[in-house]
């Protein structure tokens, strides 16, 4: 039925499961050998700031290429005296930087500036692992841990991480140099959202856990073959994913390089949420660019800004007091999976085979969850990923969402972001899937076709004829063998 609002629904919204009412009990919080934690599990209590793990007294210095090079490591060979931070510190880079952006808030900045060495001295005891391409592991961290590492990111300390050819190459930027150059309106309004994140956490100590996990997949779905069926929709040209996809796995259209521009120039779908949500933020520190089998998953991210506008239009509108309840581990139940489309600047390329697959292949990682029961599994809040920045076509990305959607037996809530067409045309598309039975291989086999019939016979820039209409085509009962679209196995 309808919500009452906005254009369109597919199912009612409430028939859409989110956590935490729809997950299974959480097994105890404790290190494994996949999952470094870095506070003491045993006194982990709601309202209560965790204490790290072990006792700061022992202090676990590692420098190798297996973990985060913090900058209090004895191996820093970078000055530490704090008074002249940032360019102290940078020595080498620093010719090169302004701090135009900066210089307004320099007040706001300063009281950030407690001694930041001592309390990243206490707080961040334990060696931090990268999170390496094709291994799966998890970090748990305080949020007064990574709120630690972020004022040592604002303050650019991390040592070995400005300079493209170092072994963190492969690495997204983590020292936020590059915020504070150039005078642009949208780089104060990214100040003002980072600034108001800063001084709530300095005011009052965040007591809750973050889990970021990467996750690589080593069997891949054979996509042809699929006879999984489709699952629900809900489509909405209003509401946003962080908004109305409360306690929904929630995609963030992301870069390789997690967090895409957000210490730098870029202000679309992922650096909003970056800054909204600045914990993702450090991700960065630790998780090497993804590869199309692999993707991260952050579990536990508090929203702390609000904001209107889009991009240029981006404005900070102050404090966000998050009320998403926590889990067991004493996480906001907020889960949000960075997933990378592929960059399109010629259109016919998306619809390419092995395009397809890779895609589907990247957004099945996001959305499968090995050995959960598939009630357990909220649905997935998503949208137009790659349809921006990345140019890709959105109803061939609508498509390819669902059949991942039903790979990994989760249900989706779309949201067309003001497309009020899209709404309509996915939610014919779905239509006919439900009603012809369709599998996620028999859909698969289609998109092939359409390559094979129509993209490649295509000598303009454009196919003549759309995927949507060639599916409706394809679609209509032909008498004696039955539709096309139809699985070879109805029931
Ligand atoms: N909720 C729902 N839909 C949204 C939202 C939102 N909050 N924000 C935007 N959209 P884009 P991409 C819709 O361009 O193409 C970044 O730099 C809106 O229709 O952010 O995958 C990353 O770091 C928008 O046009 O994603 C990557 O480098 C569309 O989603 C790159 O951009 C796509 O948003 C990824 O680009």
């Amino acid at each position: 039925g309808d919500d009452g609002k906005g254009c369109g629904p597919g199912v009612s919204l409430s028939d859409l499961r989110r956590a935490p009412a729809c997950s299974g009990p959480l097994p105890a919080l404790k290190p494994t050998d996949s999952h470094t934690v870095l506070i003491r599990t045993d006194l982990l209590r709601p309202g209560k700031a965790p204490e790290p793990h072990p006792s700061p007294d022992q202090l676990q210095d590692r420098w190798d290429d297996t973990h985060v090079k913090l900058p209090c490591s004895e191996h820093n060979l970078f000055p530490t005296d704090r008074t002249d931070a940032i360019l102290k510190y940078n020595m080498g880079q620093a010719k090169g930087w302004n701090f135009t952006a900066l210089d307004s808030y320099y007040k706001v900045f300063s009281c950030v500036c407690v001694d930041e060495e001592a309390v990243f001295m206490s707080l961040c005891v334990q060696p931090i692992p990268l999170l390496r391409t094709q291994r799966c592991r998890s970090i748990t961290l305080s949020q007064e841990q990574v709120s630690c590492l972020l004022a040592n990111a604002f303050f650019c300390t991390f040592p070995q991480r400005n300079s493209h050819q170092t072994e963190f190459s492969n690495y997204p930027d983590i020292n936020f140099s590059r915020l504070f150059e150039g005078s642009s309106q949208t780089k104060q309004e990214k100040l003002k959202t980072l600034l108001c994140y800063f001084r709530r956490v300095t005011q009052q100590r965040p007591t809750g856990l973050i889990t970021y996990t990467r996750q690589c997949l080593q069997r891949l779905p054979s996509w042809s073959s699929s006879e999984k069926q489709f699952g629900k929709l809900h489509i909405s040209c209003e509401g946003s994913i962080e908004d109305q996809g409360y306690g929904m796995l929630q995609v963030d259209f992301a870069n390789r390089f997690v967090g895409g521009g957000v210490t730098g120039s870029g202000l679309v779908q992922e650096e909003i949420r970056f800054l909204i949500n600045p914990e993702l933020i450090v991700a960065r520190l630790f998780t090497e660019a993804l590869n199309d089998n692999e993707c991260l998953i952050v579990t536990g991210a508090e929203q702390f800004s609000r904001y209107s506008g889009y991009s240029d239009s981006f404005r900070w509108e102050g404090d966000h007091d998050d009320q998403t309840p926590r889990d067991e581990w004493q996480r906001r139940c907020t889960e949000i999976v960075a997933i990378d489309a592929l960059h399109y600047s010629q259109f016919l390329e998306q619809f390419r085979p092995e395009n397809m697959s890779r895609e589907l292949n990247k957004a099945f990682c996001g959305f499968v969850r090995p050995g959960v029961q598939p009630e357990n599994l909220s649905a997935v809040a998503t949208g137009n990923w790659g349809c921006g920045a990345f140019g890709g076509d959105k109803r061939l990305k609508a498509v390819l969402q669902m059949m991942a959607a039903a790979e990994a037996e989760r249900d989706l809530m779309y949201f067309t972001f003001g497309d009020a067409d899209l709404v309509k045309d996915v939610l014919h598309i779905h239509k006919l899937i439900s009603d012809t039975h369709a599998t996620v291989g028999s859909v698969f086999r289609l998109l092939l076709q359409y390559y094979e019939c129509v993209c490649k016979k295509t000598t303009r820039s454009r196919p003549q004829k759309t995927l949507y209409s060639f599916l409706s085509d394809s679609a209509q009962p032909q008498k004696q063998t039955g539709s096309v679209i139809t699985s070879s196995r109805v029931p």
